[in-house]
């Protein structure tokens, strides 16, 4: 059983910024709205990137950063709900674009949790001795699942990468994690994605697998846009977060104080708030970059963690405590030390 520490981060983001009075122009809503209710006050947004480029890009420096070259990875996680094509995954094409070629590769979906599922999973390939480096990346390009037109969600969504290497360690720098899925409330944020249409179906199969009942039973195409119960899904992360947060701070017999940085989720500024009070924990530990990127689902906690790890404020030795949360229900939260 090797030990497990984290060897460089990276992130990359589009070029393109959309600012609250651009969406302004767009839907009715305000920046003043956004920013009280969210704290997002700008979003990146692809115009020329794509999910394989902005993931290689992120990749590279946290590549850079560990010190490492594609040829050392033997495996790639890509968390993400955004893929370029279902076709090759989209773990497959970072791994032709850096030339990884003795990596084995798979995508991981999770919604907002993606990117702290898949760093579990490859800490775990990595402790049972099936992996050395893994490369981990959360992407997302929320932009094109996103109805334009609706001012409850397309303000908040925004698109970008971020990338970790885990690699072996003689001491411990990945201490422990806990997660969790509530399937039954799946339906609060949810989005439909092809119909299932072949010959063989008849009219009444068809319109059971891609029709639903809406609010007063009318009969509706399923949606191929986000679908978000906002106030549903806010209420279940103050709630869950801090729980599954505490969870591992029992099973490693540690306290919130111990904990030097938070870095969770970016989904709203208030949800953030909202966990830091109910653990009795100082904002100052808790890194914000919802204002910059807004909810960039699995790419959230990696560009976070990368901002914090370039901040000159992470110092060997010190605790990190990493917490996702969305889409299925599902939650999960990893303790990491800095060795
Ligand atoms: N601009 C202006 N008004 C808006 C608006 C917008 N973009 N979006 C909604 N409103 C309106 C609503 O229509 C509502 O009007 P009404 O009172 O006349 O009906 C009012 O603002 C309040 O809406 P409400 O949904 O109660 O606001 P809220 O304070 O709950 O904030 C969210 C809404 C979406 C910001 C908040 O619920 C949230 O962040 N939820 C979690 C979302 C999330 O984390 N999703 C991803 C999970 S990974």
């Amino acid at each position: 059983m090797s030990e497990v520490k984290l060897l460089g981060t990276g992130a990359s983001v589009p070029e393109k910024i959309v600012t609250n009075h651009d969406l302004a122009r767009l839907v009715e809503t305000s920046d003043e709205w956004i920013r009280t209710r969210t704290g997002i006050c700008r979003r990146h947004i692809v115009t020329g990137e794509s999910l394989t480029s902005m993931s290689v890009d992120a990749a590279k420096k946290a590549l850079d950063a560990s010190g490492l070259s594609p040829l050392n990875l033997d495996m790639i996680i890509v968390a993400t709900l955004t893929p370029d094509e279902p076709l090759p995954n989209a773990s497959s094409a970072v791994q032709k674009a850096l030339g990884a070629v003795n990596a084995f590769c798979f995508d991981l979906s999770a919604a907002c949790s993606g990117f702290v599922y898949a760093l579990g999973c490859g800490a775990m390939y990595i402790k049972g001795g099936a992996a050395k480096h893994v490369l981990v990346i959360g992407a997302e390009i929320l932009s094109k699942i996103v109805n334009w037109e609706d001012r409850t969600t397309c303000i908040l969504f925004g698109d970008g990468a971020g990338a970790a290497v885990l690699g072996p360690s003689e001491e411990p720098g990945f201490l422990g994690m806990s997660m969790g899925t509530d399937g039954s409330r799946g339906h609060t944020l949810k989005m439909f994605e092809r119909d299932i249409d072949n010959p063989f179906m008849t009219d009444a199969q068809r319109a059971a697998a891609n029709m639903e009942a809406d609010a007063d039973g009318n009969l509706r195409p399923k949606s191929r846009y986000v679908y978000m119960d906002g106030s549903e899904v806010f209420k279940f992360a103050v709630k869950k977060v801090p729980e599954s947060i505490q969870q591992v701070l029992k099973e490693q017999q540690v306290t919130v104080e111990d904990v030097d940085h938070f870095v969770l989720h970016q989904a709203n500024y208030r949800i953030i708030e909202s966990v830091a009070k109910r653990l009795k924990a100082s904002m100052d530990k808790f890194i914000i970059t919802i204002d910059e990127y807004g909810n960039t689902s699995a790419a959230s906690v990696p560009l976070a963690l990368d901002e914090l790890m370039h901040s000159g404020k992470v110092k060997k030795g010190e605790l990190i405590m990493i917490s996702g949360f969305g889409g299925g229900l599902t939650w999960g939260s990893i303790l990491m030390r800095i060795v």
